[in-house]
């Protein structure tokens, strides 16, 4: 078997917002690997440049001219010497000649390749044979901010997590009938409810933050009677998207009033408290690791997950965990570009007891390889959402995942 790269292609396709994406197959003697990048609404400013200037078409000319040839004679298993020419023939840190998206598609490419030369599917080739811990699926039930014109609630995404499931099929079944709950609940607190959604396929009622949290708290209560385990709500706040630098102060337009930061650790706190949240992802702006460490120090039993604070950067994550800022971080591959860089910052940050959680972006493809990531990296959380098509690609992917375990298979160890 033979992982000896022989060809190196580019296309255009589109993702779920209907914007162009890149897609990357990667063609080896014995196999074939292919890969598109998602890309993000509410972004971090310290995340990787998703395209070149000039867009997708730049993108992709630079990888037919530029990263093409370096790699065509080169094993697919050799999957840090690929990402460390990536980063060469690149020469920024952030990605801006490449562009992240397309280093993304190249690298995770490269290693459905790699898998697929060997006969292995994508979870075992990078995580081997022991991986077989199924993470807990965090789903996008209610939402508005940037993924929904910003017309909906202001904070971000009202989430659940079915924290008792016994098995990942019975854990995604739990959100689904969450998420289908609470068209009902939504509709008696606003007439004038459609069921729009947002990017995510979240519910983008009218409705203030408070409404929005009692509706799923009741949503996670009735299920959770009906199903026999626990589900619970989480938050992810997307803090940057409120906070105005001018004024000190966190901006809730929907709900028509501020917040410093001191307000803002407070509210915080309280609906951890009053909802019993048990994830709370960017509740302060990304540059605020003071506030991170004091509400992670102030609240007990909950996951705070910093997204737009670490970027999936292996710098950010260090600081943040000499400043105990935090005890939960998002993986999002395309916010630093490579699957090596990936897999550095989900070490550290395992090493040093915060939680993974990998993600998916607002704006997907139907591709199911994040559902692949979160087994091999033993991450016990990923976010994916809860429908749409290519949400439910990466659940169904880990139901398949699930199931060719068989006996093996189990929840991974999620301690809150
Ligand atoms: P995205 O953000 O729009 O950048 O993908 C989603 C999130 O904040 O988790
Ligand atoms: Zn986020």
């Amino acid at each position: 078997m033979s992982a000896l790269i022989e060809d190196v292609s580019a296309r255009k396709i589109i993702n779920s917002r209907g914007d162009p994406t890149i897609e990357v197959d990667i063609t080896t003697v014995d196999g074939f690997g292919s890969a598109s990048a998602p890309s993000g609404a509410s972004t971090g400013k310290a995340e990787a440049i998703p395209f070149p200037e000039g867009g997708v078409e730049e993108a992709i000319k630079k990888v037919e001219e530029l990263v093409a040839p370096e790699i065509i004679g080169l094993y697919a298993d050799e999957q840090e010497e690929v990402d460390r020419l990536l980063r060469e023939l690149d020469g920024t840190e952030n990605f801006q000649n490449i562009g992240g998206n397309t280093v993304y598609a190249v690298s995770l490419a490269v290693a459905d390749a790699a898998a697929n030369s060997y006969n292995l599917p994508l979870f075992k080739y990078l995580g081997g044979s022991l991986a077989s811990d199924l993470p807990f699926p965090l789903g996008n039930v209610v939402g508005g901010g940037k993924h929904a014109l910003g017309k909906a609630t202001d904070i971000q995404e009202f989430l659940v997590l079915p924290v008792g499931a016994p098995y990942f099929s019975a854990a995604v079944e739990a959100n689904a009938k969450i998420h289908k709950k609470l068209k009902d609940i939504i509709r008696k607190v606003d007439s004038t409810f459609t069921g729009g959604k947002g990017d995510e396929g979240a519910w983008a009622p009218n409705v203030t933050n408070d409404q929005a949290l009692e509706a799923v708290f009741s949503a996670c209560q009735e299920v959770s009677g009906e199903i026999g385990f626990e589900c619970k709500p989480g938050l992810d706040v997307a803090a940057s998207s409120l906070w105005e630098p001018k004024k000190k102060n966190y901006v809730y337009a929907r709900d028509g009033l501020s917040r410093d930061s001191g307000e803002q650790i407070d509210y915080i706190l309280d609906l951890i408290e009053k909802y019993s949240l048990v994830y709370v992802e960017d509740p302060l702006h990304e540059d605020d690791f003071q506030g991170f460490k004091e509400l992670t120090q102030k609240s007990r039993r909950c996951l705070v997950c910093g997204d737009d604070l670490f970027v999936t950067n292996v710098k950010r994550l260090s600081k943040g965990i000499k400043t105990r800022s935090g005890n939960a971080i998002i993986i999002k591959m395309n916010q630093v570009g490579t699957l090596t860089e990936t897999w550095e910052t989900t070490k550290l940050a395992l090493e040093n007891s915060y939680v993974p959680v990998v993600s998916h972006r607002s704006g997907e493809t139907a591709s199911t390889h994040i559902a692949h990531l979160a087994v091999a990296f033993k991450a016990p959380v990923i976010k994916t959402g809860v429908v749409g098509g290519e949400r439910i690609a990466k659940l169904n992917e880990l139901i398949r995942i699930e199931e060719s375990l068989g006996e093996k298979a189990r929840m991974a160890n999620l301690k809150i």
